[in-house]
């Protein structure tokens, strides 16, 4: 495995296996590597030649009050679980390597990323497709890998490939869950014993639209307050959004028909979580 910090070094390095026609699949990440990672990773070992994994929190993409500063780092964990899944590069930038003091281009895909987690991160979105393009550029895989976790983050990405004629495949692997049902997410490091028993309440909530919609249910209203319903139980959840929407669009839903993305925002104390699931009527 090679950690390799200069852009134009990782570029040239992966050259060879571009002009062999070695398939590159590639995992972005901002660290604090979980198994929902793994996951990807392992997905991408398994159908291709050669993987990278970054590794950068990148600061475009938190808002001011934000949790950049205490966004988990660790590093050497995160080297060691990438040798042990076979990954060949792990790349590793400098803020300054990929935003110059006089940085001024982003990447912005409309629409999307105004609405859902868009309304409480403005910019948020902006600076995912603004390092996810730089990222793409310089690694130039074939396949990159994302988690249906961040589901708008994934859909995003993949209009903004489509938009931009980025030669890339966008996979998105399923959510990961611990086994009493909470999604994994680097995030979930910040909360304490009891806010980790209320968490579960998104996976709740979720399951509970789901078991709706598959006894018919087909008011995307009623099925957000019965979930407000069993959120508002726990003291410590404020909930910043419930949402059924369009999978693809992400335009709400007068009906539950067809693909649908019941997604949420809550947090748990001063941790903001989000879950989602697909339902298919
Ligand atoms: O999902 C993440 O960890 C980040 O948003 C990503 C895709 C690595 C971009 O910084």
């Amino acid at each position: 495995m090679k950690t390799i910090k200069p852009p134009l070094v990782l570029y040239n390095a992966l050259k060879k296996s571009r002009l062999s026609g070695s398939s590159i699949g590639f995992v972005p990440t901002m660290g604090a590597l979980h198994a929902g990672h793994i996951s990807l990773i392992r997905q991408a070992r398994q159908e291709n030649a050669i993987i990278v994994v970054s590794i950068f929190v990148n600061p475009a993409q938190f808002g001011p009050k934000e949790d950049l500063k205490k966004y988990p780092r660790p590093l050497n964990k995160d080297l060691a679980l990438c040798r042990k899944e076979r990954v060949d590069f792990v790349f590793l930038p400098s803020i300054k390597d990929i935003y110059s003091e006089d940085f001024s281009t982003y990447v912005s895909v409309e629409k999307l990323s105004g609405v859902l987690c868009g309304i409480a991160r403005p910019g948020h979105f902006r600076g995912v497709a603004t390092i996810v393009t730089k990222l793409l550029n310089i690694i130039q895989p074939d396949v990159i890998y994302l988690g249906q976790k961040d589901a708008q983050q994934a859909i995003i990405i993949k209009k903004m490939a489509r938009d931009l004629n980025i030669p890339v495949k966008v996979k998105i692997m399923p959510t990961v869950r611990q086994s009493d049902g909470l999604a994994l997410s680097s995030r979930n490091a910040y909360l304490d014993k009891k806010e980790r028993l209320d968490a579960l309440v998104l996976s709740k909530a979720l399951s509970l639209a789901k078991l709706l919609v598959n006894s018919g249910a087909k008011s995307p209203l009623r099925i957000i307050s019965r979930m407000k319903q069993l959120i508002s139980r726990k003291k410590n959840a404020r909930i910043d959004y419930i949402a059924i929407v369009d999978a693809a669009s992400l335009k709400p839903v007068r009906k539950i028909s067809g693909e649908c993305l019941i997604a949420l925002a809550v947090r748990i104390g001063r941790t903001r979580l989000i879950d989602n699931i697909i339902v298919r009527v």
